[in-house]
């Protein structure tokens, strides 16, 4: 017998910036503004994170690629490690993404990759929190209200049935 089972996550969807609570915006205009120091002398494409701690501190990290590519980094994991190394007691609670190509910033909002959100998904766990997700085009923005909805059926800590010490 076959149950099917639909997995859905609600994502809200803004014009504009200006349309967004003054946090979230302020947030989506430092991941912005941040872009522009990323180093991607390869894909041309200069990916900015910008993580909101629960203190209320915003902590930045942009793509770092390298000759050797699997070397380089992603904007968001370098955000979120940032987050980890300076402000252990500081809980990240959400973070803006914003992406350019060679003629700006994108159109569309920029998703992050599926290493990204397993390392979101990994701060959702060690903290106990939700970190909210906000992906900024010039013509959309996305919100969507915590990581773990970006990577359904999830591996974790619960699959090993491991509790960290
Ligand atoms: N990149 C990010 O920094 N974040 C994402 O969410 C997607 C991709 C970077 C990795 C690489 O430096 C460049 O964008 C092209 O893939």
């Amino acid at each position: 017998m076959i149950k099917t089972s639909i997995i859905s996550f609600t994502c809200n969807e803004y014009d504009n910036a200006e349309e967004m609570n003054p946090a979230d915006k302020e947030l989506l205009l430092s991941a912005q503004e941040t872009a522009t120091n990323a180093y991607a002398p390869y894909s041309h494409f200069r990916v900015g994170a910008a993580v909101r701690l629960a203190g209320g501190k915003i902590i930045n990290g942009t793509n770092v690629e390298n000759a050797a590519f699997s070397s380089g980094i992603c904007a968001e994991r370098n955000a979120l490690a940032n987050a980890s190394s300076n402000h252990p007691e500081d809980k990240p609670v959400a973070i803006a993404i914003a992406a350019m190509t060679e003629s700006g910033l994108t159109d569309e909002p920029v998703s992050p990759c599926g290493n990204c959100r397993q390392v979101i998904a990994e701060e959702e766990f060690r903290n106990g929190n939700n970190i909210r997700i906000i992906l900024g085009g010039k013509k959309k923005i996305q919100i969507i209200e915590k990581g773990g909805d970006l990577l359904p059926l999830q591996f974790n800590r619960n699959s090993m049935k491991i509790t960290p010490r």
